[in-house]
């Protein structure tokens, strides 16, 4: 399984698309098109968001699980985009229990993030938030329902039907932003998105489009791990934005932990034999929420500068900062990790010398070695830096560790030793090849 150990874009599409290779199976099981998965390939760039990045194999089973809220317009946007690129994608399957993000729940993600003004956080508006909140509220739509005229028509009108008054308070919300010359993108085709016939007709045409791909993946995850063969769990966003776990309220609405790919995919958690958590040799967060080792001077600039770090999704530009081994050490134990898989290493070449954030002290005095349960103090936390030798090689050709600067082994020694769990394997650069595999996979 791989799983984000930090506020996610830590490079889990590369990863999956290496081990992808080895497996028989992936699936993804939570999260939605709020994930922006990149790989690069002999040059050439793939982003997917609701697809499994296992997808570039012909015919390896990628199947999107029963935890993911789907957006069925845009899933087939990414399979026609795909096609494009030369890439084939039967072997793609979607769970007929995933639940579908309606064209309401995108206005309301915008509705709520408006209504918080500068308290936003910073969503990525693709309705993900709404979608799940209908789910637990048993108010969803799932993908089973679109095959159904007569059923997806009933669970529209059953799902509109309580939100109708919050839609007339957006009717004049928006007439009142308007009048004080507020943007209202997202607000403005508010009639559009909550008329039951045409979306009905809508989600039947999607229905139809995506019938030949419409599976029980939980069976097929079992029949799969029935014959020994190994299923790979790519999990989307990060530890840190879980929705339990994470830095509430902001976070996503679901949880990218590793215990959720047993429910997200329809598995028992005896069959998860290797936890890879995937983190950057430093970090970033997109949106907004305390980010302890937030670097808003030059530095983070040159971070965010030299690891491109621009969101695949919305296009906004990542916080940067040092590494968090408190966070880090936060996210081994609550995903069980069995390594550590270290990208972007190549980012941090010409830095100087490089910190790392060991514990947090708060303004009262008080210090954290382990990540603090109270919202409050994690806001306040100050970070307390170890500072350990830079290199300025570029190491991008690099392809064991031998071959690496001495200080940049130091760093990868310290990450390990501080977290508890081998690194095995370490990001030299975007390319497919720009690995070092210092600890294969026993798949
Ligand atoms: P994900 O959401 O976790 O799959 O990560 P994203 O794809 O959103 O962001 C990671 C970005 O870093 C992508 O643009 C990758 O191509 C890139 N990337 C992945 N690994 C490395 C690495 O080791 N070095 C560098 N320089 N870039 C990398
Ligand atoms: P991948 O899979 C980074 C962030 C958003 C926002 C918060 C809630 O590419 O790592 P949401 O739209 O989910 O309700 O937004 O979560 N967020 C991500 N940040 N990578 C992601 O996915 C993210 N998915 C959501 O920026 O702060
Ligand atoms: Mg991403």
């Amino acid at each position: 399984m791989i799983v984000g150990a930090q506020w996610g874009d830590e490079g889990k599409g590369k990863v999956t698309d290496l081990l992808a290779e080895r497996a028989d199976m992936v699936i993804r099981f939570q999260g939605g098109n709020n994930a922006g998965h990149t790989i690069v390939r002999d040059g050439e760039t793939f982003k997917f968001h609701l697809i499994p990045s296992g997808i570039l194999y012909p015919g390896k089973p990628c199947a999107i699980g029963n935890g993911v809220v789907l957006d069925p317009g845009v899933l087939i946007g990414e399979i026609e985009g795909l096609k494009g690129q030369g890439v084939d994608v039967s072997g793609l399957k979607i769970s007929a229990n995933a639940h579908l993000i309606m064209p309401y729940h995108l206005l309301l993600d915008t509705a709520g993030e408006l209504r918080l003004g500068k308290l936003e956080i910073g969503t990525t508006r693709r309705g993900i938030g709404p979608a799940y909140a209908d789910k637990a509220s048993r108010l969803g739509i799932r993908v089973q329902d679109m095959l159904d005229p007569k059923i997806l028509r009933q669970k529209i009108m059953a799902a509109l039907e309580p939100k109708r008054q919050i839609f007339q308070e957006l009717e004049v919300q928006r007439k009142r932003m308007r009048d004080e010359g507020v943007d209202t993108a997202g607000l403005d085709d508010l009639d559009a998105r909550v008329d039951l016939h045409a979306m009905t007709e809508e989600y039947l045409t999607y229905g139809h489009q995506l019938e030949p791909y419409i599976a029980d993946t939980s069976r097929l995850c079992w029949e799969t791990l029935d014959r020994n063969a190994t299923v790979l769990f790519e999990g989307a966003q990060g530890t840190m934005l879980d929705l339990d776990h994470g830095t509430y309220p902001f976070v996503t609405s679901s949880n990218p932990v590793a215990g959720a790919a047993c429910v997200g995919a329809g598995v028992g958690p005896k069959d998860i034999d290797e936890v890879w958590g995937i983190a950057k040799a430093y970090s970033t967060r997109v949106g907004a929420g305390p980010f302890p080792t937030e670097l808003t001077d030059d530095l983070g600039e040159l971070l965010q500068q030299r690891g491109g770090e621009v969101g695949t999704t919305t296009g906004r530009s990542r916080r940067c900062g040092w590494l968090d081994l408190v966070a880090l050490r936060y996210a081994v134990r609550l995903n069980g990790m069995t390594a550590l898989a270290l990208t972007k290493l190549d980012v941090l070449a010409g830095v100087g010398p490089i910190k790392v954030c060991t514990r947090y002290r708060h303004p009262d005095g008080a210090v954290f070695d382990d990540f603090p349960y109270h919202q409050s103090i994690i806001h306040s936390a100050e970070p307390e830096y170890e500072e350990v030798p830079g290199f300025d090689e570029e190491i991008g050709e690099c392809r064991s560790l031998e071959e690496l600067p001495l200080a940049a082994r130091d760093y990868l020694d310290l990450i390990a030793d501080r977290t508890g769990v081998p690194v095995a394997l370490v990001g030299v650069g975007p390319g497919r090849d720009q690995i070092i595999w210092t600890r294969p996979p026993a798949i």
